[in-house]
């Protein structure tokens, strides 16, 4: 299957009141996990890869990886930078093939994000791929900041409207009270801010740190207009925890692809749910 774009596997998701599932991986097994999944549910699927992986395997591994899982599914896949940092990378992106691109300038000034998103979407456009920008910031629950001022960085439904018609972006992620890794309470999403961003701009909205959210939650944001959820924790939690229960419970195993396998096969099973939770299962034909 060929790559296809953010742009076009949004546009069917948006036509068809449902979102599609990013997931985030680092290694074989995840990107092999994320694949599997995807043509077991016949889900179009959005494959990321952050800085971070990019710094742990290397960009051509990677892109050599992706190449590799998209000749063996027969489902639509998006290949896409997750939070890219600088123009110099997203370029480094394209050229290795990616069919989109997130410009993640939301710690900068907003003239400043908006400066280097349009430079972003003129590079991407000029090979045909898609270009994610963000806009208010969604933290990390690390950060430690009190909800009033984590509300203070909340998006804004004008200031995203006018953002989207200067850049030109396909697709934005919003902040509306998630937080990237694992929640210590009980996250509260801001719905009607979220409901007055999608009744304001024109293009798809991604939701960012999805994990933990209670499937209720994850459901009425697709309803009220999130087309993409971006997952890492919740796929970290299950590959990670399987490993360890691998090692601790077959102390002498030598062969690392035992538990690497079963923790290949524990993701899986989590990424499939996503794909249904998302409403994107059997939605690869038309894309
Ligand atoms: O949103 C961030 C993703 O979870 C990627 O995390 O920077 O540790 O690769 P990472
Ligand atoms: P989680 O790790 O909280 O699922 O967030 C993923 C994400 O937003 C990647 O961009
Ligand atoms: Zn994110």
């Amino acid at each position: 299957m060929p790559l296809v774009t953010l742009r076009e596997v949004l546009g069917a998701a948006a036509a068809g009141g449902y979102a599609v599932g990013a997931f985030n991986c680092n290694n074989m097994e995840v990107l092999q996990a994320i694949a599997a999944a995807a043509e077991a549910e016949r889900s179009p699927v959005i494959v990321q890869f952050s800085p971070g992986a990019i710094r742990y395997a290397g960009l051509e591994y990677l892109a050599a990886m992706a190449r590799a899982a998209l000749r063996q599914v027969t489902v639509p896949v998006v290949l896409h930078l997750d939070h890219g940092t600088s123009y110099e990378q997203v370029i480094q992106c394209l050229v290795a093939g990616f069919s989109s691109v997130m410009i993640d300038a939301s710690h900068l000034p907003l003239e400043e994000n908006l400066a280097l998103t349009k430079e972003v979407v003129k590079a991407a456009r000029a090979v045909g791929a898609s270009v994610e920008a963000e806009l208010g910031r969604v933290g990390g629950v690390e950060d430690e900041i009190a909800v009033a001022e984590r509300e203070a960085f909340f998006t804004d439904p004008d200031e995203a409207a006018h953002f989207v018609e200067q850049t030109g972006v396909d697709a934005l992620a919003v902040a509306i009270g998630t937080a990237h890794g694992r929640y210590r309470g009980e996250p509260r999403l801001d719905f009607e801010r979220l409901s007055h961003i999608a009744a304001q701009v024109k293009v798809p909205l991604v939701l960012h740190g999805a994990s933990g959210l209670a499937t209720e939650a994850v459901r009425e944001a697709i309803e009220r207009g999130i087309r993409k959820v971006n997952i890492d924790t919740d796929i970290r939690q299950a590959f990670v925890g399987r490993l360890r229960r691998e090692l601790l419970d077959h102390p002498d195993e030598l062969d690392p692809r035992r538990p690497l396998g079963a923790a290949r096969e524990e993701a899986t099973e989590v990424i499939r749910a996503k794909l249904r939770l998302c409403g994107s299962s059997g939605k690869a034909i038309g894309v």
